[in-house]
């Protein structure tokens, strides 16, 4: 009874001009891989679960993308939201989707945005994940070794070895804290007590809306509305009525971090290659040449022309201009239809502050 929900949303705006609001990240092969970041996640999960238990959650005007890309997916099973209210409304909308079908339902929230290279360990530390969640009451997270101090994560620090059957690495959580900020990410990271959380969720789809009416109760009370008319002709009109009134809240604000506090997370560490593909800097890292290779420069699109001269650095282009660099060092070169972007590596985070500033300029 292990539900896969894949939350596939969000702005993704330090890839810009590749991801975009009308094509966000997800929808893109990114890395080059041959998959879309949407399609490499659903590669994951069909190891977990089978498509009848496989739920998808986007904008509505994503679920065509959606439905063209996975092409397993069940028609019922993608839920559309009328606008991005972030990652609490998405998962708990599925959750208690899954919860009216199948009330002993283990749910396993998965973003759709992240690169994982040693799949079989995943699937591993997800089972056992899916057994803690099954044996207790509580939320059930994945913590990977902190790396560098990143800001963009939330933390998990780990506390005692819980000794559950089929779950033996699992920990409770004494802390969940999301994206702190740069001295404490500093201590954290470097403490060897925390680790960064997958953003990834296991657990009963019961105990996940317990929390939430606990936690956010208008939340709750106006999903149970949209899921109460679900199965009739209302379904679009109650969802267009309550869906903007909605709280804009991250799953992690709003369940993991008093979740936490209140005993109720528990860790199950895993290193399986997993970076979240967040920015340019990460996109350069996960295409790093292999060793060996005369060429300093990776390609990422159809038909990528480079010339490169004694340079380093990334090429996405979905134009197939050619594109030569000469002479420079980590550049990120981003050739699109309508937009060129032009930044270095160590500045990669700040490429959403260009979208800012054109949203500004309307
Ligand atoms: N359907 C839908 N609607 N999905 C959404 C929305 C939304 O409005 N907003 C976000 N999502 C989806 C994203 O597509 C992604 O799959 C997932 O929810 C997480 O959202 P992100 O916006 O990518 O979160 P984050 O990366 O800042 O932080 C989360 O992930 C980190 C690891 O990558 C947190 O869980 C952190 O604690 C975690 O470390
Ligand atoms: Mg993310």
């Amino acid at each position: 009874n292990f539900h896969a929900v894949i939350p596939a949303g969000g702005s993704g705006t330090r890839l810009w001009p590749v991801s975009r609001t009308a094509r966000p990240k997800f929808l893109h092969d990114i890395l080059g891989t041959g998959s879309t970041l949407l399609q490499s996640t659903w590669e994951r999960t069909v190891g977990l679960a089978a498509p009848q238990r496989t739920w998808v959650v986007t904008g509505r005007g994503h679920v065509d993308a959606v439905r063209e890309q996975l092409p397993d997916l069940l028609s019922d099973r993608v839920v559309a939201e009328p606008s991005p209210k972030d990652s609490a409304a998405a998962i708990g909308l599925a959750t208690m989707l899954i919860h009216r079908e199948d009330p002993d339902a283990v749910i396993g929230s998965f973003s759709a945005d992240h690169s994982i290279t040693n799949t079989g360990e995943f699937l591993s530390v997800v089972e056992q994940a899916a057994a803690a969640a099954a044996a207790t009451g509580d939320i059930v997270t994945i913590g990977i070794t902190p790396t560098y101090p990143a800001t963009s994560y939330g933390y998990i620090e780990t506390g005692d070895l819980l000794r559950i059957p089929d779950a033996p690495t699992a920990r409770r959580a004494a802390a969940f804290v999301e994206k702190p900020d740069a001295a404490t990410a500093r201590t954290y990271a470097y403490s060897g007590g925390y680790r960064w959380n997958a953003g990834m969720f296991i657990m009963r789809a019961a105990v996940l809306l317990e929390l939430l009416e606990e936690q956010a109760p208008a939340l709750h009370a106006g999903l149970t509305r949209i899921v109460d008319a679900w199965h009739t002709p209302d379904r679009d009109a109650v969802q267009s009525e309550v869906w903007p009134t909605l709280g804009k809240k991250a799953i992690d604000y709003v369940v993991a971090e008093p979740a936490a506090a209140a005993g109720r997370v528990i860790v199950v560490p895993g290193d399986f290659g997993w970076d979240d593909v967040g920015d340019f800097d990460s996109v350069a890292k996960l295409r790093q040449p292999v060793p060996g290779e005369v060429h300093g420069v990776s390609a990422i699109g159809e038909g990528v022309d480079v010339v490169d001269v004694e340079s380093r650095g990334v090429v996405i282009s979905e134009t197939g201009r050619l594109v030569a660099l000469v002479g420079v060092e980590d550049l990120v070169v981003v050739d699109t239809d309508d937009a060129v972007l032009v930044t270095s590596r160590a500045y990669a985070q700040q490429v959403k502050e260009v979208v800012a500033r054109v949203r500004e300029a309307g």
